[in-house]
């Protein structure tokens, strides 16, 4: 069955944006590395889906840029009616059984992009398979956490082989939920 994968960078202190989303800090232009990408295009070819909760969503339609998951097919999820756009197909209702349906379909395996609230929803469900945590080297002190505080307590299990020091200080990990 495909994976669902959250592959994401955190502060730290395990925050994934500042209290008001901003995510300035994790694209600080002192962590550059000429021709390093952090795997993510490498990881772009494993995926052909993306889950976003609707907060992430509008984010990235402000990053005033096209649309950056074009050739995929992306899922936003929202409580609220939402109009499907060229990009993406909104999920209301139901979402543990979407996914669960959408994790049984064939096709490569599923980015859970984020944020907080819906890693929560996944985690909580069992539906979340690994993580692919990127430690940027910052403490931000406050902000929105990497799973907000309806997650519970979940034991994860480190994979060895899959583990980078960055020489700008990042510490990218992959866990096993
Ligand atoms: N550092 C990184 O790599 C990274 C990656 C991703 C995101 N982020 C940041 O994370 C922040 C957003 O995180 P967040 O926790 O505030 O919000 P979020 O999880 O992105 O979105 C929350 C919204 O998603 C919808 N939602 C969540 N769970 C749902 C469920 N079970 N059923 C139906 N709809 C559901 C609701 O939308 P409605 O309100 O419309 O009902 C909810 O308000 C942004 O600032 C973004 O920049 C950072």
């Amino acid at each position: 069955m495909r994976k669902i994968i959250l592959y994401i960078a955190a502060s730290t202190d395990g925050y994934i944006a500042r209290p008001d989303g901003n995510i300035d800090w994790l694209h600080d232009k002192k962590y550059n590395i000429p021709d390093e990408d952090f795997g993510y295009s490498a990881f772009l070819q494993t995926i052909d889906t993306t889950l976003m909760g609707h907060t992430t969503y509008k984010q990235v339609l402000g990053f005033d840029m096209p649309f950056p998951y074009p050739d995929l097919k992306n899922y936003v999820f929202s409580r609220s009616a939402q109009q499907d756009t060229v990009h993406v197909t909104f999920v209301r209702d139901g979402v543990v059984d979407f996914i669960e349906r959408l994790k049984e379909q064939p096709g490569k395996d599923i980015w859970l992009i984020g944020g907080g609230q819906l890693n929560a929803t996944l985690l909580n469900a069992g539906l979340l398979d690994e993580i692919i945590l990127t430690y940027i080297p910052i403490i931000l002190g406050k902000g929105i956490p990497l799973f907000s505080e309806e997650a519970e307590e979940h034991k994860l299990k480190l994979i060895p082989t899959d583990n980078k020091l960055y020489r700008n200080g990042f510490l990218q990990v992959r866990y096993s939920c």
